[in-house]
């Protein structure tokens, strides 16, 4: 499974790269207000710290604007992935870009049905967002094993990115059902490495290895 992180925070960013475990960014208009920076620079910064695939999302809703928008943030480096909301307009700008050899990630997916659209007009990403589902008391993991299962009876190249991530098990239920990727805030990142056992464990082990009085260096 491909880890992204869902964030445009730089220093977040780069000490998630440090780990050599991340492999891609996903950003969207509301983390972009949210960092108050400009947003083709910091797309660009961002790019030169990680290699793998870069979410920049077009900002207008109709075809031409965001053709418009997409030529621009294209043009920032080639491992931008366009992202584009999953609307017909958004499902025409897919198509035409990755027709053109653009990566495209389709982003607000709630249903199968759209996750079917998107694989169809060659998406390179569908985002499925697990936890805006899990909010409405909807099951935001369902819909990946529904996905996962339609895009495997096809053999759609699209990669299924699962968004919207709140703890560690969406991860781990997901990579059980086969998503190719997922993107979370960073803490979730950070809750993966986590495990009572292993903190009492590594406490002991320190402990016994300096009443023993010997020393590697
Ligand atoms: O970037 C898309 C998605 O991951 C947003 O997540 O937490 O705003 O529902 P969230």
């Amino acid at each position: 499974m491909k880890f992204f992180v869902d964030t445009a925070d730089l220093k977040e960013i780069e000490e998630l790269a440090a780990t050599g475990l991340l492999d891609g960014v996903t950003t969207n208009p509301s983390i972009i207000a949210k960092s108050g920076q400009e947003f083709i620079p910091l797309i660009k910064e961002i790019c030169d710290i990680v290699d793998g695939p870069v979410s920049a999302e077009v900002a207008a809703t109709d075809f031409d604007t965001m053709m418009k928008e997409a030529e621009i943030l294209r043009k920032i480096a080639d491992h931008v992935a366009i992202k584009v909301p999953l609307t017909p307009d958004g499902l025409r700008v897919c198509k035409a870009l990755t027709d053109e050899g653009t990566m495209v990630n389709v982003t607000l997916c709630f249903s199968a049905a759209q996750a079917l659209l998107a694989a169809k007009a060659g998406a390179s990403f569908i985002s499925p967002f697990v936890g805006r589902l899990d909010d409405i008391s909807s099951d935001g993991l369902a819909l990946i094993q529904d996905i996962c299962l339609i895009y495997e009876n096809y053999n759609f190249d699209t990669e299924v990115l699962v968004a919207s991530v709140r703890s560690p098990m969406h991860i781990i239920e997901a990579a059980k059902m086969g998503a190719h990727v997922m993107t979370s805030p960073p803490s979730v990142i950070k809750q993966l490495y986590k495990h009572p056992l292993t903190d009492s464990g590594l406490a002991a082990f320190v402990e016994d290895w300096k009443n023993s009085g010997q020393s590697i260096l």
